[in-house]
């Protein structure tokens, strides 16, 4: 049994290597879904990378060689960079042309010029434009999809309502200029199949935003694009620093092609200031989830991909705010199956706002650019990662897994008759009945609570008590069964990752109490094997 088992895993293994090196590009869109050409679910699970910042070279080069850099992209289990510029990269012919060394010797950052010599020699004398090629080549050779992503005009850090840089006829962002930039841009990539896609303009904002002006512009930048390169998806990015698509309930964007529109958003703790930290996590989640769904996520079911192409947090996990964010935005990117590109790569930055080396917390890199800054994030959306559901993926193998975000792991069963968390690839398949109860796929077994701060455990009388799972709370991430004498309890992870059923916790009003160890999501999934193989190559490649 072990050893058919090891020989199915190897030959799955190797099968999935083939069609990893094998991604069919171009992608296109199939309703709501980005496939390749084979009609084949590809989900972009991306890191942002950042070369948009005064010096107008990618970060990191100091650091670590560019392959180096690039290959730990992919061993992280990243297929795609959400890759950053500034249109003047594009539109101005003196600044494209600069070297590297120039750009770091302007800003004041001679010192940094022996370590970009020591790890990256042949950058030093490259123009910005050719280095910016270069990188994308790097990415290319490591298999690793790009999205082009015009940040804004005028390098230097984003965004602000007054910097200039927000909105069509704003100081640096003419929009005639901007067309001409997209479309060098789209044309200089227009032979690599691994630039998969072209990000129109990141967070438009500022007083002179409007719908009109966004249909306009975004759809001659669109056509413009699409012209130079028509196998490219078109990725739009909405109002108000890219949270607000509403305006398209009354208007759908005019193209003359399709299947290649992708709509991006972006959401962050502090998207809502300091609610997370100041309020109830599960009412802070049920309202924001709603909301977000008005202004964005309605466009899911318009048959639309929505691309999640800024979230993060800070990694060292000191950030109440955005730990207490962090739980719920998990739980729904992994409930909606969204692709989505994290902020960000980078560990620190050559040179922002002012700061030299500033450190950047939000970045999976350390500050050397060695390692990852927080492993246990890694864990956490490993599951995000990987395609849960979509076309090409078996319709006979849907199931549920049960997902808790605040360890990133998912239920299975455990002998003899119990239940533990473990990695949600290789967790069982659940069914959720109408009768609320959770089943082992293909088994008599379900799970029960037994009792207040007992494990909780598998049962074969399914229609018994503490069986049935009502999700509950604003954030609807408590599962909760009733016991003997109609008291409720809620299942729940204990400090030694036992999986337990406990008092409910802070449903709602108590601000100072944070519910995540009760948090579960039950997400659909499909296909065992391509997601199964997924994360073998991702176990194989860290180890
Ligand atoms: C073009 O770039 C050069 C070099 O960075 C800069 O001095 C100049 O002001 C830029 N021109 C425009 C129109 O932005
Ligand atoms: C990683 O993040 C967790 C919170 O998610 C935190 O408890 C831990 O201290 C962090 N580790 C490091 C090395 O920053």
């Amino acid at each position: 049994m072990r050893n058919k088992l090891l020989f199915i895993n190897t030959f799955f293994f190797f099968f999935f290597l083939l069609r990893a090196s094998s991604l069919s590009l171009p992608l296109s869109t199939n309703s709501r879904w980005i496939v390749d050409q084979d009609g084949q679910r590809v989900k972009l699970a991306c890191v942002n990378w950042v070369s948009h910042l005064e010096l107008v070279v990618t970060e990191g080069l100091t650091k670590q060689p560019v392959d180096v850099i690039t290959k730990k992209i992919s061993d992280l289990g990243f297929n795609c960079v959400r890759f950053t510029w500034p249109l003047f990269l594009a539109t101005n012919e003196s600044l494209a042309s600069q070297t590297v060394q120039q750009s770091f010797l302007n800003a004041g950052l001679a010192d940094s010029i022996p370590d970009l010599q020591a790890n990256n020699p042949s950058f030093l004398d490259l123009s910005l434009i050719n280095a910016f090629q270069a990188v994308v080549e790097s990415l290319t050779e490591n298999k690793v999809m790009v999205i082009l992503d015009n940040h804004l005009s005028k390098p230097g850090w984003c965004c602000s309502n007054s910097d200039g840089n927000g909105f069509f006829g704003d100081q640096y962002f003419d929009p005639e200029l901007w067309i001409s930039g997209l479309t060098k841009m789209a044309t200089l990539f227009k032979d690599n199949p691994y630039v998969v896609a072209m990000s129109l303009r990141n967070e438009l904002r500022g007083p002179r935003q409007n719908a009109n002006d966004w249909y306009r512009y975004m759809q001659r930048g669109a056509e413009a694009v699409h012209g130079a390169n028509p196998n490219i998806l078109i990725i739009l990015s909405g109002l108000n620093f890219d949270k607000d698509f509403k305006f398209l309930n009354n208007q759908p964007v005019s193209l003359t092609f399709t299947g290649k529109l992708v709509f991006e958003m972006h959401w962050y703790a502090f998207t809502d200031g300091e609610a997370w930290k100041n309020g109830n996590p599960n009412e802070v989640c049920g309202k924001v989830t709603n909301y977000i769904m008005g202004m964005s996520g309605f466009l899911l079911s318009k048959g639309f991909p929505l691309f999640v192409s800024e979230w993060g947090v800070d990694l060292r996990g000191t950030n109440e705010n955005d730990n207490r964010y962090l739980n719920c935005i998990l739980a729904w990117i992994a409930d909606n199956d969204l692709d989505w590109a994290l902020w960000t790569w980078a560990g620190t930055y050559y040179l922002r706002q002012g700061v030299k080396g500033m450190v950047e917390y939000y970045g999976l890199l350390n500050s050397d650019w060695t390692d990852v800054r927080n492993s246990s994030f890694l864990d956490r959306i490993s599951v995000l990662q990987s395609p849960l559901q979509g076309p090409g993926l078996s319709e006979r193998n849907k199931h549920k897994i049960i997902y808790h975000p605040s360890t990133g792991l998912c239920i299975q069963r455990k002998p003899v008759m119990g239940v533990q968390l473990g990695n949600c690839l290789e967790s069982n398949h659940w069914t959720y009945t109408p009768e609320k109860s959770l089943t082992i796929k293909g088994s008599y077994f379900c799970l029960q609570a037994q009792g207040l701060n007992s494990p909780a455990r598998l049962s074969i009388q399914c229609a018994g008590m503490g069986t049935s799972w009502t999700p509950i709370s604003d954030s609807k991430l408590h599962l909760s069964a009733t016991l003997r004498k109609s008291s409720n309890v809620c299942l729940d992870v204990d400090s030694n990752n036992n999986v337990i059923t406990s008092k409910c916790k802070c449903l709602s009003k108590d601000s100072k109490c944070d519910p995540e160890s009760q948090w579960f999501k039950i997400v659909d999934a499909t296909d065992v094997i391509t997601t199964g193989l997924q994360s073998q190559a991702q176990g194989h490649s860290l180890s």
